[in-house]
């Protein structure tokens, strides 16, 4: 019997990498521009530090960690985040000593034991990303609008929602009126929410069940509990997104799964993938430095769902990677073979994507792999064309052709014909 691979951990096939690659790629470039740099952290952790800072009475840490004993007893877990370990990093490595403070990123596989289902894996991807040493609101909308620039440089449809969750001072009262509002409702909300307003009353508020959203529909709003420098935080974030021209609504009902965040949380959502439909979140999280032994340091950040994004992204990129001179080099003969080999390094030099056969297929069955490689051009080099130092070049989605020179000079002869394809491409 074959072995499989495990529920929820899913292989990135070939056909597949190049979504992943391209979306890294843009990220990493936004990223780069907004002062952010790479981090790599383990996988694995003790356990003890997800426990401080995502919340022993979450989800995550209730029931959704691998955890296991190491061989020498530790208790140890496979990161089911990745802010937790870039704050452990930036503390071990004494990076606050940097006076304007930090931007990290991070990107690897995180672990999470859910149910799962399209756009819910128990490994999947984030790029993590964090902004420590400034509590001003305007990083909150600066790191929002990173977020939002890379969803567009993507070209996907979301929008954003904000909410302050206030802070040491005013959540507990926010939490006491809340508290007292579900005590009248024991008897009419499921199991779950009746055991969360005992262990952690906000996340009653993210139930899935209608009958229990019917029920809150009148719950206290945090909105109403924020104490005065919440209340101008979250006015001076909202300002901030709107100098830079960002549409946001706010959802004072938007709780988080992880207990670490004070102040702004938001989300991106898309309508796209059904219930699975955050893209990415994150938020504010003062406090959580000093939670885990640090000096105490604000810091706010976000994550995106990399699986989320490459069932979103799929059909722009292919449609973006249509668009690219894309070639199919037909030889028929040795010397053919030999000209169009040097052809084809050098359209790649200029940029062109350009593939040939090299087992002296004949020229239908040359012809049939161009089209099974979808390619948009082919070049066809015979012995006519050979021996008047020409080249046929069809376009495969047109059906026109023409000849073109081939000249000694390898290097001008590519710029002509990458330039005729590029220019033909971008017109069509
Ligand atoms: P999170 O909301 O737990 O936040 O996860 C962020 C994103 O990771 C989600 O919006 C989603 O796209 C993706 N994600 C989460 N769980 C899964 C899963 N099981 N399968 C597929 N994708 C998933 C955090 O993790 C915070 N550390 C974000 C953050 C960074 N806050 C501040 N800095």
């Amino acid at each position: 019997m074959t072995v499989k691979g495990l529920k929820g951990f899913k292989d990135v096939l070939p056909n597949e990498v190049h979504l992943w690659q391209h979306i890294e790629n843009t990220a990493r470039k936004i990223f780069h521009r907004f002062g952010f740099s790479e981090i790599k952290v383990p996988i694995l952790e003790k356990t003890e530090l997800f426990a401080r800072s995502i919340g022993e009475a979450t989800d995550i840490v209730e029931k959704e960690m691998y955890t296991f004993p190491d061989r020498n007893d530790i208790s140890v877990t496979m990161r089911p985040e990745g802010t937790a370990s870039v704050l452990r990093a930036y503390i071990e490595h004494g990076m606050h000593v940097l006076q304007s403070g930090q931007r990290l990123y991070t990107i690897g596989p995180m672990f999470r034991y859910e149910r799962p289902q399209k756009g819910r894996l128990r490994q999947f991807h984030q790029m993590s990303v964090e902004a420590i040493g400034s509590g001003h609101p305007r990083v909150d909308a600066e790191v929002m609008a990173m977020a939002w620039t890379l969803m567009e440089a993507l070209s996907l449809n979301v929008s954003l929602e904000i909410n302050s969750l206030g802070c040491r001072e005013c959540r507990p009262e926010f939490k006491k009126a809340l508290v007292e509002f579900l005590d009248k409702r024991q008897d009419k909300v499921c199991a779950d929410c009746n055991r969360r307003s005992k262990t952690n009353p906000l996340r009653v508020l993210d139930c899935k069940s209608e009958n229990c959203q019917q029920q809150y529909v009148d719950a206290p709003s945090i909105l109403d509990h924020l104490c005065g420098s919440c209340e101008d935080h979250f006015l001076e974030v909202r300002e901030g997104l709107e100098l830079l021209g960002i549409h946001y609504s706010v959802n004072s009902r938007m709780v988080r799964g992880l207990d670490y965040y004070t102040r702004t949380t938001f989300e991106l959502i898309t309508n796209d993938l059904g219930a699975q439909n955050a893209v990415g979140a994150g938020g504010r999280y003062d406090g959580l430095l000093e939670q885990l032994g640090g000096q105490d340091k604000p810091g706010v950040g976000f994550a995106v769902g990399m699986e989320r994004l490459v069932l979103l992204v799929n059909e722009d990129i292919i449609k973006a990677e249509k668009r690219k001179p894309d070639v199919f080099l037909i030889t028929l003969g040795e010397d053919a073979a030999r000209k169009g080999f040097s052809l084809m390094h050098g359209l790649r030099g200029q940029g062109a994507k350009v593939s040939m056969d090299h087992d002296g297929r004949s020229m239908k069955s040359q012809m049939k792999l161009a089209d099974k490689h979808g390619a948009r051009y082919v070049i066809i080099l015979g012995e006519d064309e050979l021996a008047n130092n020409e080249a046929l070049l069809k376009n495969m989605v047109s059906g026109e052709q023409e000849t073109v020179a081939l000249s000694d000079d390898m290097g001008t002869c590519c710029t002509g014909i990458y330039e005729r394809i590029r220019v033909r491409t971008i017109n069509t």
